[in-house]
């Protein structure tokens, strides 16, 4: 049996690919493995990634996932996705969608998810209430990036503190800052 020290299988091929195509923007090993203890406190889960990039996250998330939980990961750049889809596209768990997410995000309304890891503009920066709401009670909402970052455009910062504090202080959600990585935090939906 694997340890949960150990990465996930598909993971020394995905970072391959992903250097080779230089995509600037992977998660970290330390999101990764919380990722995929998270996803296994949710057996049955409907998982949803928001930025699938090359397939880092959806690949620690798809380790931790019970064989009757679903995964739903969407990136509007599908060269990036396409990578993730070889790697990762045989598991009949995970959904990959080519799509811009703002768009994806606001044509959900009959949809609920037990995990949402929110890894692109939208769902994090932009269109943060939608996508609160699509957390079923217990869900969790993950975000990483919460630490500088180099690849921070200028004024990210005042961003970033404005979605900490949203995050800490909603009624609707117990949220934890974790400063290590790139920084995370983790909201759970109150019951
Ligand atoms: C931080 S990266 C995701 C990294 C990935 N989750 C991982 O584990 O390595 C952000 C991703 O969001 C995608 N993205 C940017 N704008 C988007 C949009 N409007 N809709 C969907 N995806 C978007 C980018 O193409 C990029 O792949």
């Amino acid at each position: 049996m694997k340890t949960s020290a150990e990465a996930p299988r598909a993971l020394a091929t995905i970072l391959e690919r992903t250097r080779q195509v230089g995509f600037t923007m992977p998660s970290e090993a330390g999101t990764g493995s919380l990722l995929r203890a998270l996803a296994a406190s949710k057996p049955q889960g409907r998982m949803l990634e928001i930025g699938t990039g090359t397939g880092i996250a959806t690949a620690w998330l798809l380790d931790g996932m019970d064989e009757a939980s679903e995964l739903v990961s969407v990136d509007v750049d599908a060269s990036m996705q396409q990578i993730a889809g070889d790697v990762l596209g045989h598991d009949p768990r995970v959904r990959f969608v080519t799509d811009d997410a703002s768009s994806f995000l606001l044509h959900r309304e009959h949809e609920s998810f037990d995990l949402i890891f929110a890894d692109a503009m939208a769902g994090k920066y932009e269109l943060l209430d939608e996508t609160l709401a699509l957390l079923k009670r217990g869900g969790l909402y993950v975000v990483d990036d919460m630490l500088p970052q180099p690849n921070w455009p200028p004024g990210h910062a005042p961003r970033v503190a404005e979605l900490i504090a949203t995050l800490t202080r909603r009624p609707d959600l117990h949220a934890t800052r974790l400063d290590w990585a790139s920084g995370i935090v983790v909201a759970a939906r109150r019951g």
